[in-house]
């Protein structure tokens, strides 16, 4: 329970969308008494917050989140949605058309513009609330506007999360915002925030799927290292087509040349084709990464960035993309993969850039 807040949240709770721009909308989740798993095999609902939940992003996402797709068909959750005071009247909108969406794993949505209510004994949560760039912009200028927005997030998943809690950062830059979040919540470790990178790996498996003419379930063990940025390297060294090497499929020209770049610089065409940052896919690659997460990544490596602890020399705490399988809930850095000159040039180009953002944000992560 949140110190301070019960006695409003029971009155909320029981108005459910009360139609005021209210603190907290609640559908009664409080009062739902699910104790273990039940005959039908359904399991205890968890909390899942979701910031910024009336933006594009989480228009999307929250429909996956409550359909199943990503924290399993037998795992009831409660929504715990955050957006700032001019997104309320937005999100009572939002939390009107998942009531009439009617899902079965949907027990409860809770509604504020409080991060500690949203965060309260969270299981997962989902950084989406920030700023998205517009098309004459690079993702790192946008440190100044919302990097300060993950600090009073950092603090309040702090105080108020489970403390198994997994941390998905989309805002961007959302390495650096990772950074500042986890900074900002010392007694989580460090482990369990990330950030997102899932999507440019999803548009490496795409661009592969559609060269080589099969479809993208054919694409296996393609992975990114670094930043999401221009910097980003899709590593193709390891990657599968079908049960063959990518690098005996697609000639060294493309994947170095126009692979690269695509993937790169896939978030700013996006931009300038649809005149907004991507959504859909952005929100479908969050789903992913939280569902391999969750639920394991079935042996499969997949990307994630992760407050690093030196793997591949890279500085400790920098939120870094490396190569993962996930396993019982947890993530583990696959660790012994060689690295060939242009990787490493890579990886260091990508270094570099964090340390520069890291040093720009250096204020915000604090003592
Ligand atoms: P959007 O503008 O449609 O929605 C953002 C929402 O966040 C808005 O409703 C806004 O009111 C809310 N918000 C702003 N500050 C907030 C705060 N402090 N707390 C809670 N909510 C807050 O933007 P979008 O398209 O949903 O994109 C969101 C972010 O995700 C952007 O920073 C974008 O650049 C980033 N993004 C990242 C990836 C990735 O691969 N990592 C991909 C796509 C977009
Ligand atoms: C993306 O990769 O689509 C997002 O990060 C949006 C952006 O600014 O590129």
């Amino acid at each position: 329970m949140i110190p301070g807040e019960e006695g409003n949240r029971k009155v909320l709770s029981s108005h459910p969308i009360a139609g005021e721009r209210g603190r907290h909308m609640g559908t009664g989740a409080e009062e739902i008494a699910v104790t273990g798993e039940g005959d039908d095999g359904m399991k205890k609902p968890i909390r899942v917050a979701v910031t910024g939940a009336a933006g594009n992003i989480g228009y999307a996402l929250l429909w996956r989140i409550a359909s199943g797709d990503c924290f399993g068909t037998n795992q009831p959750v409660i929504l715990q949605l955050l957006e700032i005071p001019p997104g309320m009247q937005r999100l009572d909108g939002v939390i009107m058309e998942l009531k009439d969406s009617a899902f079965s794993l949907l027990h409860g949505i809770v509604g504020t513009d409080d991060p500690n209510i949203a965060f309260n004994e969270a299981d997962a949560i989902f950084l989406v609330g920030s700023r998205p760039r517009t098309k004459d912009m690079d993702r790192s200028d946008l440190v100044a506007a919302n990097g300060p927005i993950f600090v009073g997030q950092g603090k309040a998943i702090d105080a108020m999360a489970s403390p198994n809690v997994k941390v998905v950062t989309v805002g961007n830059p959302c390495n650096t915002n990772a950074l500042i979040a986890c900074a900002n919540a010392p007694s989580i470790p460090s482990r369990q925030f990330s950030a997102m990178t899932r999507l440019d790996q999803n548009r490496a498996v795409g661009q592969m799927a559609e060269h080589a003419g099969v479809p993208a379930s054919k694409i296996h063990d393609v992975f990114i290292w670094g930043n999401h940025a221009n910097t980003m390297y899709p590593d193709p060294r390891f990657a599968t087509v079908d049960g063959k090497m990518a690098t005996e499929i697609f000639d060294r020209e493309w994947l170095q040349g126009s692979f690269l770049d695509t993937v790169a610089t896939r978030g700013k065409a996006i931009i300038v084709a649809r005149g907004a940052s991507s959504a859909a896919s952005a929100a479908s690659a969050a789903t992913d990464h939280m569902r391999d997460w969750w639920q394991g990544s079935n042996g499969r490596i997949v990307s994630m960035a992760l407050p690093s602890e030196g793997w591949y020399g890279v500085p400790e705490g920098l939120v870094f993309s490396f190569p993962c399988r996930c396993e019982n809930g947890d993530v583990i850095v696959v660790e012994d993969l060689p690295v060939d000159s242009f990787a490493q040039s890579k990886i260091d180009e990508n270094v570099a850039v964090l340390l520069e953002e890291r040093e720009a944000v250096s204020e915000l992560l604090g003592s």
